[in-house]
């Protein structure tokens, strides 16, 4: 069946119904940056931090997501993107739930990125990067894969043997080699503030 005999159902409950029963805004902090910036361990604490103050939000993480909905791709730039693209899609769903997504996905070419702020409503995309020198992300190397990198044993590493392409103008920058953790999640939380997403 072609994709024509597919109709877009409007819900019965509206974005902005949802809105109002968290008592708080709903967006995507989108963020981006090399492998070992600190992606994941930020958007984790700031999912604690909302948390404890009774907000609803969720982390779509890297390692999680390519173990089930995007099981299969690899890191070719054709993969990625559609690795990002689905991601953008979910990150939607969570939008409409009103809820704040945080995804820590190194998402590395700038066009897929736009591409996920083009689905979004003006404001719900907040992209954040997350930005450490790559000596820096190579030192702290959590996982060893810069060093198999540098051994020529994973291709197409970010960094390495594949671009990565920084946000020309992200809502935030957070320099993970300059602020601590703390001072990195007061940073976003003030942000969402700022904007009025959260009180
Ligand atoms: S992407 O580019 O956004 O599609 O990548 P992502 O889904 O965030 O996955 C990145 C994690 O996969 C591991 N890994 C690689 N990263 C970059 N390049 C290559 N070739 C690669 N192969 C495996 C790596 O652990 C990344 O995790 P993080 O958390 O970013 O360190």
């Amino acid at each position: 069946m072609g994709q024509s005999h597919i109709l877009w159902h409007e819900t019965a409950v509206t974005k902005e119904e949802r809105r109002r029963l968290n008592g708080h805004g709903s967006c995507v902090l989108w963020f981006t940056g090399l492998s070992g910036a600190g992606k994941s361990t930020l958007a984790n604490a700031v999912d604690r931090r909302l948390t404890e103050r009774g907000l609803r939000s969720y982390v779509l993480d890297g390692d999680n997501i390519r173990h089930g909905l995007n099981r299969g791709l690899g890191f070719s730039p054709e993969d990625r993107r559609e690795n990002i693209r689905r991601i953008g899609e979910v990150a939607k769903l969570f939008v409409d739930s009103g809820q704040i997504a945080l995804t820590a996905f190194i998402s590395p070419f700038r066009e897929d990125r736009d591409r996920v702020r083009d689905i979004l409503d003006p404001g719900e995309f907040i992209e954040i990067h997350v930005d450490c020198a790559l000596d820096e992300c190579e030192r702290r190397d959590p996982k060893g894969l810069y060093e198999k990198a540098r051994r020529g044993e994973i291709p197409e590493f970010t960094g390495i043997s594949s671009p990565y392409e920084p946000p020309g103008s992200p809502e935030l920058t957070i320099r993970t080699d300059r602020l601590n953790i703390e001072e990195s999640v007061n940073r976003v939380i003030a942000y969402l503030e700022e904007t009025k997403q959260i009180e």
